[in-house]
């Protein structure tokens, strides 16, 4: 009779790696990871949902964008974004917009 071979160790590693990833939802990661503004960017516009990726959207989008988050933040009842966030978020997201 056969026994079901586990898979080898590093196989194991790789795909619990991937899965964390996924669950995370960094499967593709941020710009400039790890950065103050990369951080301060996940720790606030990725609570209610995913990061988005700043390349997803142009640069003037962003902007519109924050105006309407804010409003989300301020409904939800999470501390709205000082000025000094507000700005590094906005100069983080348009540094690495899309072009169109
Ligand atoms: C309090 C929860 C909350 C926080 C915090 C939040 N968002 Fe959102 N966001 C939402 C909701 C809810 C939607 C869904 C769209 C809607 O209801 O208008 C959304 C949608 C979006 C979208 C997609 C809009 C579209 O048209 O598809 C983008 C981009 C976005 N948010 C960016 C941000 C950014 C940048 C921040 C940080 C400043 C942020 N969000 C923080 C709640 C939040």
């Amino acid at each position: 009779m056969k026994y079901f071979t586990p898979p080898s160790r590093p196989l194991l590693v790789v795909a619990l790696f991937a899965l964390a990833m996924a669950a995370a939802g960094c499967s593709h990661p941020l710009p400039e990871a790890g950065s103050a503004a990369e951080r301060l960017y996940l720790e606030r516009c990725g609570s209610c949902h995913r990061p988005y990726q700043p390349r997803s959207l142009t640069a003037a989008m962003w902007q519109a964008q924050l105006v309407a988050m804010r409003q989300k933040i301020a409904a939800a009842g999470q501390p709205p974004l000082t000025p000094a966030q507000d700005h590094e978020i906005l100069e983080y997201l348009q540094r690495n917009a899309g072009v169109q």
